[in-house]
C-alpha cells in the first residue's frame, strides 16, 4: 500500500536551497523526487504556448488533465518533457516561474495536478519539494522538512547563479520578484506556502548546504528506518 512507503516533504520559498538538499537526501536513501514546482511550471508554459489566459481557471484545469508530461533521467540531471518535447530550459525562466505562482493559486488547478503528484509514492521511497507537500499531498510523511531563507540571501544566490552561466542579472529586479512571489505563494488560500505542524524548520540563509544537510539527516534517521 502506498501509505507505508516514507516520503520525505521538503517545503520552503524558491531558492532556500530545496533542490540540492533533495538531491542530496534522495541519493543517502535512494529514494526518487518529485520536483512538484515543475509540473505547475510545465502548466504555466503550455499556457503559455497555446494562449490560455492565467486567469482563466476552467481552461487550465482542462489543460492540466490533457498534459502530456514526463521526467527523464539524463546525464546532466532530469530532463522535464511536454508532449515528447525537452522544455527543461524553457520552463526553468523567471516568466514561467512566475506564471506558474499565478496558475498555481487557483484551487481547481491545484486539484486538478493532486493525484498526478500522489502517483510519485512508490517503493523504496520519495523526497517531494514543493509549497505544500508536508501540508496537502503528503500529510502523512513520516519526514517533513520546512526550509527556508531570507529574501535578500535567495536574490543573492540567484544572481551568483545566473551570473555562473554567463547571464546577466539585476539584484534589485530579482529581489522585486522574488518578494512578489513569496507573497503570494504565503497569502493565497489554496495550501498557501507554511510550514506542517510536524515539520523541522531550517533556515539556511547563514548554513553551509552541508549543515544543512546534516540537520536533514539527523532529523530524518530519528523518523526512517536505518539506511541498510
Ligand atoms: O519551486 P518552483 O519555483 O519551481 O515553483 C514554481 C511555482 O509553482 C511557485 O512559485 C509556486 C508553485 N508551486 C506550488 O504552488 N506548489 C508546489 N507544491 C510547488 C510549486
Amino acid at each position: 500500500m502506498s501509505a507505508d512507503i516514507p516520503v520525505i516533504t521538503v517545503d520552503g520559498p524558491g531558492g532556500a536551497g530545496k533542490g540540492e538538499l533533495c538531491l542530496r537526501l534522495s541519493k543517502m536513501y535512494g529514494f526518487t523526487i518529485l520536483d512538484s514546482g515543475a509540473i505547475y511550471r510545465v502548466l504555466a508554459y503550455a499556457a503559455l504556448k497555446h494562449q490560455v489566459s492565467l486567469a482563466d481557471e476552467p481552461s487550465l484545469v482542462k489543460l492540466a488533465g490533457e498534459l502530456r508530461l514526463s521526467f527523464e533521467p539524463r546525464d546532466s540531471g532530469v530532463a522535464v518533457m511536454l508532449d515528447g518535447e525537452d522544455v527543461s530550459r524553457g520552463v526553468r525562466n523567471e516568466e514561467t516561474g512566475g506564471a506558474a505562482s499565478k496558475i498555481a493559486a487557483l484551487p481547481g488547478v491545484r486539484a486538478a495536478l493532486l493525484d498526478r503528484q500522489k502517483a510519485f509514492r512508490t517503493a523504496p521511497g520519495l523526497v517531494a519539494d514543493g509549497r505544500d507537500m508536508g501540508t496537502v499531498v503528503f500529510p502523512d510523511a513520516p519526514v517533513k522538512i520546512f526550509l527556508d531563507a531570507s529574501p535578500e540571501e535567495r536574490a543573492r544566490r540567484r544572481v551568483k547563479q545566473l551570473e555562473s552561466q554567463g547571464k546577466a542579472a539585476d539584484y534589485d529586479k530579482i529581489l522585486a520578484e522574488i518578494r512578489e512571489r513569496d507573497n503570494r505563494d504565503r497569502n493565497r488560500a489554496a495550501a498557501p506556502l507554511k510550514p506542517a505542524p510536524d515539520a523541522l524548520l531550517l533556515d539556511s540563509t547563514e548554513l553551509s548546504i552541508q549543515e544543512v544537510v546534516d540537520t536533514a539527516l539527523a532529523f530524518a534517521a530519528k523518523k526512517l528506518k536505518p539506511l541498510s
